[in-house]
């Protein structure tokens, strides 16, 4: 098949990014030949060892095959979506369709076959309504899952990924799984700290992966003073945004994903509508959200319809504003308790109060003994100082008094102990 798209680009990152946008617009189809490396060179004057270096990178990624001396082609199926249609080639109408390899529907209870899976167009549209972008739209298992799925889409192992610390624990798992290396940002109220972020920039990161509001544990929430500061400054990082408490969070939504080109932003319905869903939208520039939904396709498929329709109708008919002012009035509770006696915790959204404390153990086995499980916040620092995490989703005000008195008990007890030493 002759090419007659025009190939760009004057390094190898451009040459294989334009062929890339080739084959998401559909412009190069599955099965296009690709021009010889020599003549690509030649056309764009550049040395045969850039092209053969942006050819090498999008074999990397599975988008086209070289076999030998037929050249170099666009694969069948490349990990990357076509935005304009999600659905494979159709049968013409006067051939019977025996090629599929799919069951006959009206077998199935449930009545969705392969060629009817994908994102639904009116979830896009209902989402596009939601959200502050004017960007493509798709849809994955949750927001670990689409994290986790836009680090691929861009990283490899050894790369450097700004993370807010403490922040949360699958995040950093996470990077444990692909081998990406964790520069943590300390975080206040605000957000993540402007001197954070110029230290991760020095220390040469990659990405940044930051939580809008309801950051856990901490339950930052993104200042529109903050997101002014920061943008400029990411401009030429991957920035994964994770507002994962989307409505349920109560406060303003002040964005900072979109700053540069290569971006996403994650609205998991897991604590607004329930964990079960596995349901979360994900939108970025065209690149990423083409590349994630190109490989969901070839692995995972796509995220069940019957959970989209739930989300949807969710949506439309659930208000969050009666959890919202629940969760709001239980992290008062508990700071409130907290500050009566001293003790300056955090909790500005979200569902949990992160307790700064001298020893996190001792705080941990006080409040054990006295009939509560908290976790310590080692599993969601990396170099951040002690503290213990609440989860203050299920407290009443009976519980928050007396953790307070526990707290303020052991913290007492461990400054005792440090001044007798
Ligand atoms: C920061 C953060 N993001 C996202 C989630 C939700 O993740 P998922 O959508 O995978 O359920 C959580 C859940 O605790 C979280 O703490």
């Amino acid at each position: 098949m002759v090419v007659h798209y025009r190939i760009s680009g004057d390094t190898a990152t451009a040459i294989a990014a334009s062929i890339e946008a080739g084959v998401r617009d559909q412009a190069l189809a599955p099965g296009a030949l690709l021009p010889p490396v020599r003549t690509l060179a030649g056309e764009l004057n550049v040395s045969p060892a850039t092209v053969a270096a942006a050819y090498q990178r999008l074999r990397q990624r599975g988008i086209v095959t070289t076999a030998g001396r037929n050249g170099t082609s666009i694969r069948e199926k490349p990990p990357v979506a076509g935005l304009r249609s999600a659905r494979p080639l159709s049968i013409p109408s006067h051939l019977r369709d025996l090629a599929s390899g799919y069951p006959d529907v009206k077998l199935l209870p449930v009545k969705t076959n392969y060629s009817d899976g994908g994102v639904l167009p009116e979830l896009k549209a209902a989402a596009g309504k939601r959200l502050p972008f004017d960007a493509p739209i798709t849809v994955v298992n949750g927001a670990a899952d689409a994290i986790d799925r836009v680090l691929m889409a861009h990283l490899r192992p050894g790369d450097k990924v700004a993370v807010e610390d403490p922040g949360w624990a699958a995040c950093f798992d996470i990077l444990a799984l692909q081998g990406l290396v964790p520069v943590p940002v300390p975080v206040d109220d605000e957000g993540p700290t402007l001197d954070g972020i110029l230290s991760a920039l020095d220390k040469g990161v990659s990405a940044l992966i930051v939580t809008a509001r309801a950051q856990n544990p901490m339950g930052a929430a993104i200042s529109a003073q903050r997101a002014a500061v920061i943008r400029p400054l990411i401009k030429d990082l991957l920035v994964i945004e994770d507002d994962h408490a989307a409505e349920l969070a109560g406060v303003p939504l002040h964005p900072i994903a979109d700053a540069g080109a290569q971006w996403a932003f994650v609205r998991s319905a897991s604590k607004p509508y329930g964990p079960d869903l596995r349901c979360c939208v994900l939108t970025g520039d065209p690149e990423t959200v083409s590349r994630v939904e190109g490989r969901m396709r070839l692995t995972a498929g796509w995220v069940s319809t019957i959970l989209q329709r739930k989300l949807l109708h969710l949506w439309d008919t659930f208000d969050v504003s009666s959890a919202s002012a629940a969760y709001a009035a239980r992290r008062d509770m508990l700071l409130t308790a907290l500050a009566d006696r001293g003790i300056t915790g955090h909790g500005r959204t979200g569902i949990n109060v992160w307790i700064p404390v001298r020893d996190e153990l001792s705080v941990v086995s006080a409040l054990r003994d006295n009939g509560f499980a908290v976790l310590p916040g080692r599993s969601y620092r990396l170099v951040s100082p002690p503290a213990v995490r609440i989860t203050v989703s299920t407290l009443d005000k009976r519980e928050a008094e007396r953790i307070a008195d526990v707290i303020a008990e052991a913290e007492q007890n461990e400054l005792r102990g440090v001044l007798g030493r």
